[in-house]
């Protein structure tokens, strides 16, 4: 199980520290970049992320709630652990997206809207090294968990496995200490968390406490 803290919840004004503070007990740092078109907020883009990498030691994680991934994919400075997802629904054609991130050299991941059905990236499962199942809608930290994400993150898993695929499985959205082990149970690998912990006055603590949860 691996924890990917969203600094969606962080000072804007204190990225850097803030995202120093909780990385060695993190596996990813999770980057929402929004453009204010395929969601109704805006966030940033390359140049803010870019300007952290190198002073950041742990993989990135860069969610792409964006129109044109296959156009501002490419600007990301990416490692080969990194992770870079677009949603299905931005787009007509996937497989270009995914090969663009790929030939980037990070690994690729579709990520889905609460509403979308999985039935719209099961053609593509064996392409992509991770599923971002989305269980609130993009655009905002501080929503709450949506409970019928818990049975598609079991669809998928079972999916997946039947497929004989190594797909790994993406939470985003509403995690907290209440439903982080549920979620886990039903079959996550990595899970994003932005309120619970940058929202909290100690986020260090509140990061080990999640992953207490999901490891006991
Ligand atoms: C929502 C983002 C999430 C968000 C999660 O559009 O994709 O990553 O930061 O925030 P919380 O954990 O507060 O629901
Ligand atoms: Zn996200």
């Amino acid at each position: 199980m691996r924890l990917a803290p969203s600094l969606l919840a962080a000072d804007f004004g204190r990225l850097l520290e803030q995202a120093q503070a909780v990385s060695d007990l993190s596996d990813y740092l999770h980057w929402d970049v929004m453009d204010g078109h395929f969601v109704p907020n805006l966030t940033f883009g390359p140049v803010v992320v870019n300007a952290l990498r190198d002073k950041i030691s742990i993989p990135f994680d860069i969610h792409l709630m964006i129109a044109d991934p296959q156009r501002y994919a490419p600007h990301f400075k990416v490692r080969s652990d990194d992770l870079v997802s677009f949603h299905v629904e931005a787009v007509s054609d996937p497989i270009p997206v995914i090969e663009t991130i790929q030939k980037a050299g990070a690994k690729a991941g579709i990520a889905l809207r609460p509403k979308t059905p999985l039935s719209a990236v099961e053609r593509f499962l064996d392409q992509i090294d991770f599923l971002l199942i989305m269980s609130v809608e993009p655009g905002f930290a501080g929503q709450s968990f949506i409970a019928e994400t818990l049975e598609k993150i079991r669809q998928a898993k079972e999916l997946i496995s039947k497929k004989n695929l190594s797909v790994a499985i993406e939470v985003d959205g509403g995690v907290n200490a209440q439903n982080i082990r549920e979620i886990a149970r039903a079959g996550a690998d990595i899970i994003v968390a932005a309120s619970a912990i940058f929202g909290q006055s100690d986020p260090r603590a509140a990061l080990e406490q999640l992953r207490s949860l999901i490891i006991s």
